[in-house]
């Protein structure tokens, strides 16, 4: 704590490099840049505590200095182990007006390589607010956060942390651990925090997956904003950001030549669509593997080769998972690729390849060659090298999506914020999406930053196809 602000970053010193970084960012993000000139003076989020769990980048401060000017007091914690940028993280710690000794910025908990403990514990200190307050929002990437709530107040509620349940991950292990210790120190902490929160807004698909089964069950605390399924996100995001985001990763972890060589994606949704582009943008020949028909017949027409996973291991160079699945590439799988071959997922957590059962084959070695960067030998002398421990590679080895496409998600994140903090009585404990004319104002500051304009429908027209003129421009079933 310094200047009356708590904060965990790797090196205040890197604050200046941030900041200019985030001076830059701004004019890629006018999407955000629009939210702060339309509510100048209004400050729709006065009052507002938010907890923030979500990649702690550069785009990302100019998220979180997006709604402070809109009013909200901000906490942060970066949602992966390996996302932040930790020039970006000081730079919001000391603020635009703050300096090393006086920052004046906001509380971040979050450093690039963080250990498991070191992550939960950057999550529960995003939650904790001074005075015994908890946040009154949530915006989560994932649902950590939200599970964390939700976690904290059902054990509460039973008076005891089992040791165990049918998840026997690290990772869980480590979240038990914590939420046995903060329950031992207070009882009461995660109820009255889940009764403060008037909602949820989150971020990607994965998040809102965990969102629905709440909500299916019954067990959703507070009302939630679906910002993934706004189609300025994860038509955008997920798939352009994932377009110019995933040879990024791949380039800095390894520097092989993509040209040429046989890719294989797994899954092809929105962040599939925008692997196999990246890949084939560089010459790769790209094979897709997929479950549904639907999605697997758009790869085919799209020109991909569709494959099970077991029968192409023999061809495989490179190997990207993006299904958002459990046990997708086994450790059966790798003892089976190709010497050195590449394996990394790009889907939000790492479950999607079996890094602990690759662990567990006898007489495997783990060659270190750089931070996030590891050759895995197998006792036939052969080698495959997995990036960013099978977390999302584009954020572990490289920097993640560029500022312009998450001004598009960031943008409808601060729309959702503004809606469910002002109006949460209007809410029930559901998943909701945005309206789709939101969904098409982003869009339109977005087209006209690139230079593109629209063309205005007549009222003749606009009556022939049955809409108005101003929009929504399309029904609600409407696919993109
Ligand atoms: P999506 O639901 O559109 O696509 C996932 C696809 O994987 C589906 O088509 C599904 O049929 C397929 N699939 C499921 N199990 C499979 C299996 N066993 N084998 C082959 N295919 C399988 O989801 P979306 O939006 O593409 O997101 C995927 C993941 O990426 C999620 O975890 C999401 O949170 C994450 N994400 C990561 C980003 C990043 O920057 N790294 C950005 C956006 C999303």
């Amino acid at each position: 704590s310094r200047n009356g602000i708590d904060f965990a970053v790797a090196d205040l010193s890197l604050a200046e490099f941030g900041r200019k970084e985030i001076r830059l960012a701004e004019h890629e993000m006018p999407g955000l840049m629009a939210l702060r000139r339309e509510y100048a003076g209004v400050n729709p989020l006065l009052g507002a505590r938010v907890s923030g769990s979500l990649h702690m980048t550069v785009q990302t401060a100019v998220l979180i200095e997006t709604l402070t000017a809109l009013g909200a007091e901000v906490r942060w914690a970066s949602c992966n182990i390996f996302s932040t940028q930790d020039h970006a993280a000081a730079a919001v710690a000391i603020g635009p007006t703050g300096t090393a000794d006086e920052p004046a910025g906001v509380p971040v908990f979050a450093w690039k390589g963080e250990s498991l403990p070191e992550y939960w514990w950057c999550t529960e200190q995003m939650l904790t607010w001074p005075d015994g307050q908890g946040p009154n929002m949530l915006l989560d990437d994932g649902g950590d956060a939200t599970l964390l709530v939700h976690k904290g107040m059902q054990y509460e509620k039973a008076g005891v942390v089992p040791d165990a349940t049918d998840d026997d991950s690290a990772e869980w292990q480590v979240f038990l651990e914590l939420l046995k210790k903060s329950l031992a120190a207070d009882s009461g902490k995660w109820t009255t925090m889940a009764n403060g929160i008037r909602g949820v807004t989150e971020e990607t698909t994965t998040g809102v997956m965990r969102l629905y089964q709440l909500a299916a069950a019954g067990d959703l605390l507070f009302p939630a904003i679906n910002v993934n399924d706004a189609v300025t996100k994860s038509k955008f995001d997920n798939r352009y950001g994932i377009r110019h985001s995933l040879i990024d990763g791949i380039n800095r972890g390894t520097d092989v030549l993509i040209g040429g060589k046989v890719a294989v994606v797994c899954g092809y949704g929105d962040v599939g669509k925008g692997a196999a582009e990246s890949l084939r943008g560089q010459g790769a020949r790209v094979i897709v593997t997929e479950i549904d028909p639907i999605c697997a017949l758009q790869a085919a027409m799209d020109g991909y080769e569709v494959q099970r996973l077991d029968d192409i291991l023999d061809r495989a160079d490179i190997i990207i998972t993006t299904t958002g699945n459990k046990d997708v590439v086994t450790a059966d799988h790798m003892s089976r690729m190709k010497h050195q071959a590449i394996v990394g997922n790009i889907g939000h957590f790492d479950n999607e390849i079996d890094i602990a059962g690759l662990a567990r084959i006898p007489g495997i070695r783990r060659v270190n060659i750089k931070p996030q960067v590891d050759e895995w030998v197998l006792p036939s002398e052969r080698s495959i090298i997995v990036l960013s421990e099978g977390r999302l590679l584009n954020l572990g080895n490289a920097t993640g999506h560029p500022s312009f496409v998450m001004s598009n998600s960031f943008s409808n994140q601060v729309i959702a914020q503004i809606e469910l903090f002002s109006k949460h009585s209007e809410y029930d404990r559901e998943v909701y999406r945005l309206p789709k004319q939101l969904d098409e104002k982003v869009a339109q500051i977005h087209l006209v930053a690139l230079g593109g304009n629209l063309t205005t429908l007549t009222k003749d027209q606009a009556e022939y196809i049955g809409i108005d003129p101003a929009g929504p421009y399309k029904p609600d079933h409407y696919r993109y």
